[in-house]
């Protein structure tokens, strides 16, 4: 009965979601999935994204622009003493009547820089397109009172929305306020940094649950690996695994790598790609005309013909983008073209970044279970026509012609309506339920957040199966004597793995090899801790924000 009570307002919505009801072949959940909420992102002249956070209300909000990171999730603010924050506009706690001031300081790094201070919890208020705020109350903050190359001019912070450490996150804070909810979730939809240099707008976060109409095909999920808290990481706190990627380019050339340990971090507070020694130098050997030119805190760039033509593939599970000069070649104000794409300073780095450029082509998904794992999610974005603005659409006139392909148009969809739920089960969207990647929080999950086990030996628990074809590198990398992988360049096999297996771990999930081999079929349904059985998942939403 109460089945029916629910699920009766969420199937009115549409019916794309009463089609991928029956698709899921699901019909009930004890709670309903968090709306979407839209979080608007700003671009700035230095290329930093940003979101909007009031802190406090009493006696009345100090409001702030924080810039977006995932690699930590510590969120940090310049404090009112702050004599190396450079000017930007600072925290008062002093006259918030909300503060909580804890005893502890701390360090907060970035590639760039660091800023410390003390720790705070402030009710904090995230700002939503519409003008409301989306209030965290009790949100652990660091309060700089001095920093190093860590602000940016005009913005007072980042707001760190990455796995660890978990429980001072955002989503920790929220998955606390709402313990019948099995994740956080939230989508990036960036837009591309603008050559012009100008400010604008920056795209937008989909918080709380990913709105679907801005992705298509299938999400490829990746377990996010911790980072070992013994050995810290100057890169990130934690990786996911690459698949593979190659470059091709001019006279053929075509360097690639899979089949090995891919570690790499997507985080959009950084403006670059940044890839190992040897794999960077042996791109730019091949672009005729390429020489080092610049360098920044952790990553030289080097400089290139501006007609360079070359295209950067990057592959996750069953999802494949491929970048050419338009993203990977950026012109300078003094006429100078430099590559996106740079090699780390630490010629000992193995890990992979991606940036903003990257970040901007997809969609990107980062989900939080209530235990603390994290996946990440990455979707080609929807075509851009999918966002024709009311004054584009009243401009169309619709001739005789225009009827015409409208009415090929439904055909099509209608055709591919039919092919979609015609479908093999291995190939169904698993866009088109709940984005629920995770695997059981029972009663165990305190134990289990305790077991961590060296991501080395663990290799098998990691990878979901490959695409038919693609290299089974877990085999590869177990085996001893150093069985070939797939590199094409020198320096490709000579990697140190035993050097990484020490350095990351995941918490251990027995149940993660069959769940993730489920999940091209569809997402586990998960349990509630102390709750009943697994519950079911229903999909998500079309068309969200206009209900
Ligand atoms: C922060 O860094 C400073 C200097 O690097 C160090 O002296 C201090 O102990 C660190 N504080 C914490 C809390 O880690
Ligand atoms: C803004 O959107 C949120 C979530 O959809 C809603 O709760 C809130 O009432 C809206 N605010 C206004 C001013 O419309
Ligand atoms: C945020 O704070 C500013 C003032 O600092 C205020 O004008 C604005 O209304 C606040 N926004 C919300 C959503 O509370
Ligand atoms: C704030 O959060 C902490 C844990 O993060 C909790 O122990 C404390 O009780 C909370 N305080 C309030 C006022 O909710
Ligand atoms: C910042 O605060 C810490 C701890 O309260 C203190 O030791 C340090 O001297 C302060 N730094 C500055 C520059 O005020
Ligand atoms: C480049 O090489 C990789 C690995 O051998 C292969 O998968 C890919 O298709 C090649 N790309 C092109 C454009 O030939
Ligand atoms: C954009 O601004 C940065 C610093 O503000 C400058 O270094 C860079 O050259 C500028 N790029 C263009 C294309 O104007
Ligand atoms: C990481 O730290 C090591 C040692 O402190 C340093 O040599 C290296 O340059 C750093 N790497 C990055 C990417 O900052
Ligand atoms: C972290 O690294 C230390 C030092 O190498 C090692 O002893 C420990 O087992 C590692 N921890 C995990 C969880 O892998």
């Amino acid at each position: 009965m109460s089945l029916t009570i629910l699920l009766l307002p969420l199937c009115l919505c549409n019916l794309f979601s009463l089609l991928a009801v029956s698709d899921a072949r699901i019909t009930k959940r004890t709670v309903a999935p968090p709306q979407t909420l839209v979080i608007p992102v700003s671009l700035d002249e230095n290329q930093v994204y940003s979101v909007m956070v009031n802190m406090s209300s009493n006696p009345s909000p100090q409001s702030f622009s924080f810039a977006l990171t995932t690699s930590t999730a510590l969120t940090t603010v310049a404090g009112a003493n702050c004599d190396s924050c450079g000017g930007v506009p600072s925290y008062n706690p002093s006259i918030s009547s909300s503060v909580q001031q804890l005893p502890q300081s701390q360090n907060v790094s970035t590639m760039n820089g660091v800023a410390s201070g003390t720790v705070v919890r402030e009710n904090c208020g995230l700002l939503q397109s519409n003008g409301s705020a989306w209030a965290y109350p009790n949100q652990t903050i660091i309060v700089a009172n001095q920093s190093s190359s860590f602000f940016s001019p005009g913005v007072s912070g980042t707001i760190g929305m990455g796995l660890t450490p978990f429980t001072d996150s955002p989503a920790a804070n929220w998955l606390a306020r709402n313990p019948a909810q099995p994740v956080f979730s939230y989508g990036i939809a960036l837009d591309p940094p603008s050559p012009s240099n100008s400010s604008g707008s920056g795209g937008e976060l989909h918080w709380l649950q990913p709105d679907e109409s801005f992705f298509e095909g299938d999400v490829a999920w990746k377990p996010m690996l911790a980072a070992n808290a013994s050995i810290p990481s100057n890169v990130s706190s934690w990786f996911v695994e690459m698949d593979a990627w190659s470059v091709t380019g001019p006279s053929e050339f075509n360097i690639s790598q899979s089949g090995t340990q891919l570690l790499t971090v997507l985080d959009p507070f950084y403006g670059n790609i940044v890839f190992p020694q040897g794999a960077a130098r042996s791109i730019y050997d091949n672009i005729p005309g390429a020489s080092k030119h610049s360098t920044s805190a952790f990553a030289h760039a080097w400089k290139l013909p501006c007609d360079s033509k070359f295209r950067l593939t990057v592959t996750f599970g069953t999802f494949s983008t491929s970048l050419d000069q338009s993203t990977l070649v950026v012109k300078q104000a003094d006429g100078v073209c430099v590559g996106v794409l740079q090699e780390w300073i630490d010629q000992t780095a193995t890990e992979y970044l991606f940036g903003s450029p990257f970040i901007a082509v997809l969609y990107l998904i980062f989900s939080y279970s209530q235990s603390g794992d994290g996946t990440m999610g990455v979707a080609a974005r929807a075509a851009k026509s999918n966002k024709l603005t009311a004054g584009a659409i009243a401009g169309v006139v619709l001739g005789t012609i225009a009827v015409v392909a409208l009415i090929v148009i439904a055909g099509v969809l209608l055709y591919l309506a039919w092919q979609r739920r015609t479908k093999p089960p291995h190939v169904r969207k698993p866009s088109k339920t709940d984005i629920t990647p995770f695997t059981d929080i029972s009663s165990d999950s305190r134990t289990s957040r305790q077991q961590y086990t060296t991501y080395g030996s663990q290799l098998g628990l990691l990878e979901s199966p490959s695409a038919p074809g693609s290299p089974n590198w877990a085999t590869t990398l177990l085996s001893e004597g150093g069985s070939p992988n797939s590199n094409t360049f020198p320096g490709g096999t000579t990697y140190n793995e035993s050097h990484n297996s020490q350095q990351y771990y995941r918490t251990e999930q027995n149940s993660s090899v069959s769940v993730l081999q489920q999940q091209l079929d569809s997402p586990p349904p998960y349990a509630i801790p102390n709750g009943p059985s697994p519950v079911p998942l229903i999909p998500l939403r079309k068309n969200r924000r206009g209900s």
